[in-house]
């Protein structure tokens, strides 16, 4: 299937993750399968500041391709701009946040508080697809609460505008991550569009990327379950779970990329964000994220890892 113009086998996508997909995690994503990914959400508004933060975000090596660049802002102006820059850098298309539920960016009337105001959203979208020639993505939520699902309503009108593929995490702003993603507004969205669908929201199993098929969507985005875990894309698509040794030499590599990109003194840090998840379902799991999360320094982590004794961490569930 084709998707921002590249012709994708699988359609499995690495979810945009503020605060772990920066290049390490992808890069490692894709090397199990993952065949596109996204950039974490970034202000449109601190690219046009140049902020050394957001800059940071766009940063990637090479081999972090093919790439889309989410942003967030609610000021169409800012948002063509944005683009502009974005599509200077090469990437393969722009995202337009309007899912994110978390209080410091609905309070802005950005991310999942567009779902509550329509005209906006799509001047928004206006916007980014008259700037550039890449192709234009709105990333969205089912609505704002569950008396005001809106998802198909929007996507209908994104379609009209130019939008080239939509993104539906079907929770509402009100679920932000709890309950049961209401995966039946798939199918009500392939009936009413004719771009683009992709899934996100709960995939975990080959069975769920099957039921999202049968519901409509054209490629499925993984989140959550790929954070320490970068081989879950090679287990949906029926391959198998990592032995002990390709764990480790995982997490190391993924500690010494965290290192290339933030510096030996914050990646072990950042590299704490993701034990819980490399370790899940081993046996010994909790002693050792306790005695991670205690290490002082980048060397002291790196030992840990490498003395992750075979023998301890059988493999107790998957
Ligand atoms: C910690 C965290 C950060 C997220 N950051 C973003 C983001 O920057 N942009 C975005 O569109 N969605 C973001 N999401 C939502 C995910 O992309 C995804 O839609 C959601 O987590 C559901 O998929 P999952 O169950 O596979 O995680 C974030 C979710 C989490 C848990």
């Amino acid at each position: 299937m084709k998707l921002y113009g590249l012709d994708l086998v699988h359609g499995l996508l690495l979810a945009p993750l503020s605060g772990y997909t920066s290049w390490p995690m992808r890069v490692l994503s894709r090397r199990f399968g993952a065949e596109l990914c996204y950039t974490e959400m970034i202000s449109a508004e601190g690219l046009l500041m140049n902020t050394r933060n957001t800059l940071s975000l766009l940063r990637r090596p090479a081999e972090d391709a093919p790439l889309v660049a989410q942003i967030f802002t609610t000021s169409p102006r800012h948002a063509a701009h944005a683009a502009r820059i974005i599509e200077d850098q090469g990437f393969n298309g722009i995202d337009i946040n309007m899912g994110c539920p978390v209080r410091k960016v609905v309070s802005k009337g950005a991310g999942a508080a567009l779902m509550r105001d329509l005209p906006l959203a799509q001047s928004l979208a206006d916007a980014v697809v008259g700037a550039v020639r890449i192709p234009v993505s709105v990333k969205m939520r089912a609505g704002w609460d569950s008396g005001s699902i809106n998802a198909v309503e929007l996507a209908t009108a994104l379609e009209k505008i130019g939008v080239h593929c939509i993104i539906l995490h079907p929770r509402t702003r009100a679920d932000m991550y709890k309950g049961t993603p209401r995966w039946d507004l798939f199918a009500d969205l392939r009936q009413s569009i004719s771009i683009p669908v992709v899934g996100s929201g709960d995939i975990r199993s080959a069975s769920d990327l099957e039921c999202l098929r049968t519901l409509g969507c054209d490629a499925f985005m993984v989140g959550r379950s790929a954070v320490g875990r970068p081989w879950v894309f090679r287990e949906l698509l029926g391959g198998s779970a990592p032995s002990m040794d390709e764990r480790r030499e995982i997490m190391l590599e993924h500690l010494d990329m965290l290192g290339a990109l933030y510096g030996r003194d914050k990646a072990a840090a950042f590299m704490k964000k993701f034990i819980s998840g490399y370790v899940r379902g081993l046996q010994g799991a909790s002693i050792f994220r306790n005695l991670a999360c205690a290490a002082l320094t980048f060397e002291d982590l790196k030992e840990m890892i490498k003395a992750l004794p075979a023998s301890l961490v059988s493999v107790i569930k998957e």
